[in-house]
């Protein structure tokens, strides 16, 4: 009897692993990403305890624990806005110091301080995990990997901070690729004074990583891991298996990296759903001269917008015959919404734009929706707000599917001539063209990810 309990416990365990996925990053594409991994992980057989900002759709897989943190993504809601960035000019300095690292900070804090983090900390017999996937990069969370004695995969929901690449050993040379998520110069095509510039931001961003963030995190550690992590630095760091970031050559991104580095851009793209609203798809359906699609940051709020600029939007797509599908909390009063749009708080924006009648997507840049939106092969007019969104807009234009505007410097009149630009023939056919390229792998970057995964397991 006692054999056979052995040999079944042996077997069970065998079949699947337990892995611990470390999400905490407070933007709802991101979590999407990491629930397509975490899903395609756990329809194998695996376990899963998943630490993540928005709830995933697991149905009733019984071997799935989310662990949800909506209060990070309040904190980080409260403390930082993109549109207000922009709007207000502020330097790569000034939003990195004072709104991200903060709110970041603050988040990490009160996370730590949950009772089913301290448990994970603190009861480590309760659990058994094999694997941890995270995306945070300098945190105290990697230090639960020394707890459980298990390696790290660490994700990365755009390109990695150029610290996470050194730990791979991928090369470093800031006057060849642009390793600030700040900056929006192209790899291998900078100016000399772009080369400067980006060395500087390189060493000033690496400073940080390597002593705030560091020092920080051992604070955080002693507070709360207290004696059971000793070593942080080496125990931690030497777990790192393997690196997987979201980005694909086709689309531009193209570095030298080691082999346990991997690219996985687009593969967090899904079959479209059916859309459920119906008064939604009724809109769609009866829009004969096409849709645009219009979705301005998870947030869409009108006073971060700015009224002035909602009455330049709404003056072009009123002088446009395409309908206007808008993704924004509300208009102020004085603001008269034009017949031909129609203004909702949230909609399903990446099977909206698997509508055959959706030819048009205004948006912020975000890799994400970009990737998406190249998947429908829906061309893009982008204002980039901050981040990669800059250089991910460049990318998408140099392919000749996109084209970059200013939120502080364009009127109606650009605009209309934009929309008309941008509905020729040419950049659907470019579009095209380019998602043919960035799906044009030996292996689907899907199935490279559970490959990859399961290779750690088993190794
Ligand atoms: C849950 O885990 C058990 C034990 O590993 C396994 O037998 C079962 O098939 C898993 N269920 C699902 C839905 O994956
Ligand atoms: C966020 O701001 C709102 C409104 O000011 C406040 O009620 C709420 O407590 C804040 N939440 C956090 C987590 O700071
Ligand atoms: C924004 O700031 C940059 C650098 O600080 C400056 O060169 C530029 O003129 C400013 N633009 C606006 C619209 O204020
Ligand atoms: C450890 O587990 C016990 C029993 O489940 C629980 O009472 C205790 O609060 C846990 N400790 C921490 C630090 O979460
Ligand atoms: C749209 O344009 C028409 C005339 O071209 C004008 O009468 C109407 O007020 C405009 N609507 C909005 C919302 O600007």
């Amino acid at each position: 009897m006692k054999l056979f309990v052995v040999l079944f416990i042996l077997f069970g365990s065998s079949k699947g692993a337990n892995i611990l996925g470390i999400f905490p990053f407070p933007y709802f594409s991101h979590a999407t990403l990491h629930h397509s991994y975490m899903k395609a992980l756990t329809d194998r057989g695996h376990s899963a305890t998943i630490i993540t900002t928005y709830l995933g759709d697991y149905g009733t897989n019984p071997n799935v624990t989310q662990i949800h943190l909506p209060k990070s993504v309040e904190i980080h809601k409260n403390h930082t806005d993109m549109l207000m960035y922009k709007r207000k000019n502020l330097s790569w300095w000034d939003i990195m110091v004072n709104y991200e690292m903060k709110s970041y900070m603050k988040a990490i804090e009160y996370e730590m301080e949950l009772p089913e983090i301290q448990d994970l900390i603190h009861n480590s017999s309760k659990y058994k995990f094999d694997l941890i996937i995270i995306e945070c990069y300098f945190c105290p969370y990697l230090n639960i990997a020394d707890i459980y004695d298990c390696p790290i995969v660490i994700l990365g929901s755009s390109d990695v901070p150029a610290a996470v690449h050194e730990l791979m050993g991928n090369a470093i040379d800031p006057t060849e690729y642009c390793e600030s998520e700040f900056l929006p110069f192209m790899h291998n095509q900078m100016s000399i004074p772009q080369q400067f510039y980006s060395t500087f931001v390189y060493l000033y961003q690496s400073s940080v990583h390597r002593l705030y963030y560091h020092i920080k995190s051992r604070l955080l550690d002693r507070k709360y891991f207290g004696h059971i992590v000793t070593n942080y630095d080496v125990n931690a760091m030497s777990r790192i298996a393997m690196l997987m970031t979201n980005t694909n050559q086709a689309f531009g991104h193209v570095r030298p990296l080691m082999p346990d580095t991997i690219q996985i851009g687009l593969s967090h793209i899904r079959d479209p759903k059916d859309i459920e609203d119906k008064e939604l798809m009724k809109f769609l359906d009866e829009s004969q001269n096409g849709v645009l699609v219009i979705a301005l940051g998870s947030r869409a709020d009108p006073k971060s917008l700015g009224i002035e600029n909602v009455k330049k939007f709404m003056s072009a797509f009123n002088q446009t015959n395409m309908n206007v599908l808008w993704k924004l909390h509300g208009v102020d009063e004085g603001v008269e919404v034009a017949e031909n749009v129609k203004i909702v708080t949230w909609m399903p924006l990446f099977d909206v734009m698997a509508h055959p009648n959706v030819k048009l997507l205004i948006f912020h840049g975000g890799l994400l929706t970009s990737y998406e939106a190249i998947d429908r092969e829906v061309p893009m007019i982008v204002f980039p707000l901050v981040f990669d969104q800059y250089i991910n807009t460049r990318h998408m234009a140099r392919n000749g599917v996109a084209l970059e505007m200013d939120l502080n410097n364009f009127d109606d009149a650009s605009l209309v001539k934009a929309i008309g630009e941008m509905r020729k023939p040419l950049y659907a056919e470019n579009i095209k063209k380019l998602r043919n390229l960035v799906y044009d792998l030996p292996i689907s970057s899907k199935e490279l990810v559970i490959w990859r995964i399961e290779k750690v397991l088993k190794s």
